[in-house]
């Protein structure tokens, strides 16, 4: 294969990794949420870095605290404002500290923030963090401030994130922005508005950067990124989709890993597992969220597709990439979910077989479709028997996907320490599962052989196969030197005794 000619001068290419700095102002950032929301913060500091501030790890040093927040759950928001209690506390101590609340709440809850909230100095929405140095400045002299402007073009595509992360392996690069689904029980196309695209060499240009920093792992993320389409001003012919650009991507370096989330089911084209098929740096991993496995509950949540298309681009992955996992999304308990949508629900778990699902509860949004047309009519302990009854059975799905995994050689990227042991290395597979592993030579961000020996149902464990290899190697060897010791012993002997017949 061909490396693709690619412009890959880089654009505004600074540290990118903070640069702590006492003599500047200190931001203290907490992010919750999504990747996505994780990458907005590290472009909210690159903003910040290139004005006068420098970040803080310690909440009493700050001169602002920023909150990234998520909308997406009842209990999302619920975090949130505990944590505004907290800060009220801090503020309470050093009354100079201004807070400011970002991301889908701000948007979300726009100045009824303010008002419910005394603390809260500064609201700014998922599309407007370029204006936060202009909204500071009057935050600075005294003033509150709120920019929750949505924008139609807004990708921040020229902007380098300030990578937050903690071990330099994996890196998140958002391609898109926004989502033009309107799945009834969703806000976010309401906090993140219209999706639009971002220029694919500016996508390229980060990644590049990435690897010259030595990262090895990245993850496009958009909201439903098999609908990218970067559209060429004068020439259709070369418009860039979603397959094309994840080449464009995988050819930039063969060390650098690819994923991306998320998969929308009525959008994940062949195009795409063809391309994850090319390329070993693709990894094979989908996210493919189900929410249901009921036609019903799909339709009535506008999801698109039915079970049975699901279930036919199931068969498609399992045919074109046949070691491929899937994850999902399920939620339990949707407006007017009956126990048999529920059966049916547990029933395509178990023919799609997931090695890994997140869970939730539904959880009526306000303004949403569903809060607007439906009635969240099951009640709160069935949706918490439901989804009881779909942890337990993804536990056990897990568990059978990790044993198939046991006596398998898997190339693993290491993350860092395990959590459990300084001796052991955590780190993960193309299929995105965790391997733990007694640490050998290797160093966090290595690539390593591994032979997977056992499991649970979260983890794999294995060992190095390299010094697997040496063991054995050693092992036959003394089996060798032993035997000869022993066949040289009963020769001597044969020697004696032929020696005093005569
Ligand atoms: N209630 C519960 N879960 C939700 N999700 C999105 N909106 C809601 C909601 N209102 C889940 C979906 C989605 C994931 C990111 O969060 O499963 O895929
Ligand atoms: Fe991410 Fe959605 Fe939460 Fe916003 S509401 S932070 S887009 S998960």
């Amino acid at each position: 294969m061909f490396k693709q000619k690619i412009n890959t001068e880089k654009i505004n290419y600074k540290s990118i990794k903070p640069v702590f700095d006492n003599s500047k102002k200190r931001v203290y950032i907490e992010t919750y949420g999504c990747q996505m929301n994780v990458n907005d913060s590290e472009l909210v500091l690159s903003i910040l870095q290139d004005n006068d501030y420098s970040l803080t790890k310690n909440i009493d040093e700050a001169d602002l605290v920023l909150v990234n927040t998520c909308s997406i759950r009842e209990n999302a928001e619920q975090r949130v404002w505990g944590r505004l209690d907290v800060f009220r506390l801090a503020k309470n101590k050093k009354p100079k500290l201004k807070i400011g609340v970002i991301g889908c709440m701000a948007e979300r809850l726009k100045e009824q923030l303010l008002e419910r909230e005394k603390i809260v100095d500064l609201i700014v929405g998922p599309d407007a963090y370029r204006s936060l140095p202009d909204l500071l400045r009057n935050v600075e002299a005294g003033q509150k401030d709120i920019n929750v402007l949505l924008s139609r073009e807004e990708t921040y595509a020229d902007i380098c994130p300030v990578r937050m992360d903690e071990n330099g392996v994996s890196a998140f690069v958002s391609i898109m922005r926004g989502c033009n689904n309107a799945c009834a029980y969703c806000v976010v196309p309401y906090t993140r508005g219209a999706e639009r695209s971002r220029n694919p060499e500016t996508v390229v240009n980060e990644v590049q950067t990435l690897v010259d920093n030595g990262y090895k792992e990245i993850t496009l993320l958009g909201q439903n990124v098999n609908s990218y389409l970067w559209k060429h001003k004068d020439n259709p012919d070369k418009n860039v989709n979603f397959a094309q650009l994840l080449e464009m991507v995988a050819l930039v370096s063969s060390q650098m890993r690819v994923r991306f989330a998320t998969s929308h089911p009525k959008d994940l084209s062949n195009g795409v597992l063809y391309t994850m098929a090319m390329y070993e740096n693709i990894c094979n991993c989908i996210h493919l969220p189900a929410q249901s496995g009921s036609t019903r509950m799909l339709e009535l949540m506008n999801r698109k597709y039915t079970r049975e298309h699901y279930l036919e681009r199931i068969a498609k992955i399992r045919e074109i990439i046949p070691d491929c996992s899937v994850t999902t999304d399920i939620i339990a308990g949707f407006c007017t979910e009956t126990e048999d949508d529920h059966k049916q629900t547990l029933s395509l778990m178990t023919e799609a077989g997931y090695d890994f699902a997140y869970m939730f509860k539904y959880s009526e949004r306000p303004n949403t479709k569903a809060a607007r047309q439906l009635q969240d009519d099951v009640p709160d302990e069935i949706k918490t028997k439901r989804l009881n009854e779909i942890i337990e059975l993804q536990n056990k799905l897990s568990l059978e996907s990790n044993r198939k995994d046991i006596g398998k050689i898997f190339n693993v990227l290491i993350d860092g320490l395990s959590k459990r042991s300084d001796e052991h290395f955590s780190g993960r597979t193309s299929q995105n599962k965790t391997v733990v592993f007694p640490k050998g030579n290797y160093n966090t961000g290595d690539y390593a052989n591994v032979r997977i020996i056992s499991c649970t149902s979260a983890t794999l464990i294995g060992e190095i196969e390299e010094a697997k290899k040496r063991e054995t190697i050693t092992e036959l060897k003394n089996m060798i030197d032993e035997t000869i010791n022993i066949v040289e012993k009963k020769i001597k002997n044969t020697i004696k005794k032929e020696k005093k017949k005569k």
